[in-house]
């Protein structure tokens, strides 16, 4: 089984231990606080699409995807009545191409991190450069290998494991360690890591 079929089987579950209610506030912080500005921005991997709807929120125009329509469809619920207009998409980003130099700002949540390998880390981060405009932007929250494992719990990787996956295709301008924003009374710690495309 691949993992998007893993995932679309989680949402069919009601297995998601990601999930958050607030928006994150590593995204929040770094978009007040750093040269993020409004622009066309695309979350892969959106999930219940909280994070996306805070990015609208703040003048992006959204795009959001993700390969679970049951994720989709609580995506949309949540943005039902808001002050927002995501565009939520049921969309494959590891079969499907993304539009090209589309975007000005990428933003993932746990999505690089799931990447298993160098070859699978180098491929994401090819895609996700791909969709970019030009110096275009690209936000990761990543688990952190300085935290402990947990099950359930996020898929740990080392700085030097996000940096090497990265390259060529971006630059990073900065990588902080963090913990997950979420309601866990003891959320995984991660690394908050903004890079530009090279
Ligand atoms: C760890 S969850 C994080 C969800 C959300 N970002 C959050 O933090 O609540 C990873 C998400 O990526 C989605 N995903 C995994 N592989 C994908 C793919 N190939 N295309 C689109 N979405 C994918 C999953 O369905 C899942 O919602």
């Amino acid at each position: 089984m691949g993992s998007q079929e893993r995932f679309i089987n989680h949402y069919e579950n009601g297995f998601m231990p990601w999930i958050h209610s607030e928006p994150d506030f590593n995204l929040v912080e770094m978009i007040d606080n750093w040269p993020i500005k409004p622009c066309k921005a695309l979350e892969i991997g959106c999930g219940t699409g909280v994070d996306s709807i805070c990015l609208s929120q703040n003048g992006f125009a959204t795009t959001a995807i993700d390969v679970s329509p049951i994720a989709i469809e609580m995506a949309e619920k949540n943005a039902a009545g808001l002050k927002t207009e995501v565009e939520f998409k049921v969309f494959d980003f590891l079969t499907k191409d993304l539009p090209k130099e589309e975007y000005g700002f990428v933003f993932d949540r746990g999505v690089f991190h799931g990447a298993d390998n160098l070859a699978e880390r180098k491929i994401l981060a090819e895609k996700i450069a791909g969709t970019l405009a030009d110096n275009g932007l690209w936000l990761s929250l990543i688990g952190s290998a300085d935290g402990l494992k947990t099950d359930p719990g996020p898929p740990l990787r080392t700085a030097s494991e996000i940096v090497a996956g990265i390259e060529p295709f971006f630059k990073v301008l900065a990588i902080r360690a963090s913990h997950f924003g979420n309601d866990q009374s003891d959320p995984a710690r991660i690394w908050v890591c903004l890079m530009r495309k090279r």
